[in-house]
């Protein structure tokens, strides 16, 4: 069974377009909950432009399911999610200025911080996940720093899909092998959606999580919260 993960940080992009509180990031999060979501994943980013660190704050009580943050782990991200404590963090190797993640860790030459900082997280009982592409020789230097999962970074596998989709999935599932049987969990995500999700999902079993966002909130705006819920999970039922 793959765990969903609602991002939510789209969410947060649109209710900080009118500096209101509409949408309720808070009520979005309880509710994707009740529509039967395994996870809820908030990206804080330094200039604060879609969840802001108060946000997370106010999820971690109301957040009932897996807590996700994930995030460049500058000095400010690491201290907060200390301080909040959730089910798992994930280190994202992304610019401050960067508009979305667009590549994964290049391990082997951030080694000694990033083995820092899986003990700063592990002694806090906080999981860890290493965004990261599907270099076999980037995988074994994240089990090196102890890491729990690797996130393996899906941006290229969606876009190959409409391509090839048995090309764009072989990478993953031989990654994804490779950090199995290195001891890790593998969970996934970036613009993972209804149209390529299903084939991504069959072809790695044992596919703990994926985190799911901007694909997600957009299908929202024409089947609604609830029915786009059930579509994706739906999508990580199939068969393996
Ligand atoms: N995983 C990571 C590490 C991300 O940075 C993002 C985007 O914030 C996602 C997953 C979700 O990507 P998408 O919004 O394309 O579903």
């Amino acid at each position: 069974m793959t765990n969903l993960s609602v991002n939510i940080n789209k969410v947060a992009t649109i209710r900080n377009a009118r500096g209101g509180n509409m949408p309720d990031l808070l009520k979005v999060a309880a509710d994707c909950e009740s529509f039967g979501v395994q996870g809820i994943t908030v990206h804080p980013r330094p200039d604060e432009r879609h969840v802001r660190y108060a946000d997370v704050y106010a999820l971690k009580p109301l957040v009932k399911t897996e807590f996700n943050i994930e995030g460049y782990p500058s000095d400010s991200f690491v201290d907060l999610v200390v301080k909040v404590k959730p089910t798992q963090v994930t280190l994202v190797p992304d610019a401050p200025d960067a508009i979305t993640s667009n590549a994964g860790w290049d391990v082997k030459n951030h080694f000694d911080r990033l083995s820092e900082l899986v003990d700063i997280f592990r002694e806090k009982g906080i999981r860890t996940s290493l965004f990261i592409g599907t270099d076999a020789e980037q995988i074994e230097w994240a089990a090196k720093t102890g890491t729990d999962r690797v996130e393996l970074y899906t941006e290229p596998y969606a876009t190959l899909y409409s391509t090839g989709k048995e090309q764009a999935v072989a990478p993953f599932v031989e990654a994804a092998r490779v950090a199995k049987n290195l001891g890790m969990g593998v969970n996934a995500g970036h613009d993972l959606s209804l149209e390529n999700l299903a084939w991504f999902s069959r072809h790695i079993p044992f596919l703990e999580e994926v985190s799911i966002g901007h694909a997600l909130i957009c299908d929202a705006l024409y089947y609604g919260l609830e029915k786009t819920i059930s579509l994706y999970k739906a999508c990580l039922e199939v068969k393996k």
